[in-house]
């Protein structure tokens, strides 16, 4: 069985909570519902309910002026084991993980982003094809900051290290626009590995080196779709080139020190900046 926890937020920090919970260990997956009552109340899950005797109270709830102004949204948060305190959980549960798997089958769909296909194995896939399984691991092309670093991607290196892989999809992408380049993957979160292995496998690319931390060595390229903190020591590894999202909003823009680079691009979607880096 998987855990789900239903945490309330204020809609304007509900994206960096999301990143902030993305971040914890076992993190399986996040949906954002809107708080206008159309959460379904599950009586088989009610015990569960932390706040609510019965369906009424829960609707009721829902209905209250703070919801209908929707400047509230409810996050469901798949995850495995403890999620640490610090949250607003208003009901926790458990479902089968086929459902939750089931719904994010549903959900992935093929688009286009700058020159690649990005899709689930059974649909028909464009051109330069970038098949990604809807797993447990972050990146199925949804997320504007994936979106901005597979916009970004350019130049022909050969040495291209994914530092934060999540499902590969970067590291894919770099394979199917430079066939020759030879990839090094970072991901600390085991979990994701298997995902990754199949990704690779779905593409029909041999399956790259993966680590949790960056092995010594020198690389052309450094691609990272990460928070603000861990960016700062990506800048330090050995590159010339970096291309690089996560940051939310102008503040955390000016907060990442790149004096020591010239910023080649930046790409802004919604509150996320991504920018394309060169050493000096
Ligand atoms: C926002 S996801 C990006 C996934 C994918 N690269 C994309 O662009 O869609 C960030 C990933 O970094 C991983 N991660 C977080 N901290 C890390 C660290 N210190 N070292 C390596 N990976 C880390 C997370 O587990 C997560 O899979």
């Amino acid at each position: 069985m998987t855990q789900f926890v239903l945490i309330k937020t204020p809609l304007a920090d509900a994206e960096s909570l999301s990143t902030r919970i993305w971040e914890l260990p076992g993190i399986l997956g996040i949906e954002e519902l809107p708080a206008d009552g159309s959460l379904i109340f599950r009586p088989d899950l009610a015990h569960h309910f932390v706040r609510f005797d019965g369906r009424q109270q829960f609707d009721d709830w829902l209905r209250t002026e703070e919801f209908r102004r929707g400047d509230h949204i409810l996050l469901k948060v798949y995850h495995t084991g403890e999620l640490p305190d610090g949250f607003e959980v208003i009901a926790r549960g458990t479902v089968e993980p086929e459902d939750y798997l089931a719904k994010m089958r549903e959900q992935h769909h093929g688009r286009q982003i700058g020159p690649f296909w990005v899709g689930p194995p059974w649909e028909k896939p464009g051109q330069l094809p970038v098949i990604i399984e809807p797993g447990t691991a972050f990146g199925l092309g949804d997320h504007p900051t994936t979106q901005m670093c597979l916009e970004l991607l350019s130049g022909h290196p050969r040495r291209v290290l994914d530092f934060g892989a999540g499902s590969g999809i970067l590291s894919i992408a770099a394979a199917k626009l430079w066939p020759d380049c030879e990839l090094t993957l970072v991901e600390i979160d085991r979990q994701c590995w298997p995902n990754i292995e199949h990704n690779f496998t779905l593409n029909g690319l041999p399956v790259p080196p993966i680590y949790e931390q960056v092995p010594a060595g020198a690389f052309d390229l450094v691609l990272a779709n990460i928070y603000l903190e861990i960016l700062k020591s990506v800048l330090t590894i050995n590159a010339p080139h970096f291309i690089i999202s996560g940051l939310l909003g102008a503040e955390q823009l000016a907060a990442l020190s790149t004096g020591a680079f010239q910023v080649v691009r930046q790409l802004q979607r919604e509150e996320w900046f991504a920018l394309e880096l060169r050493r000096c």
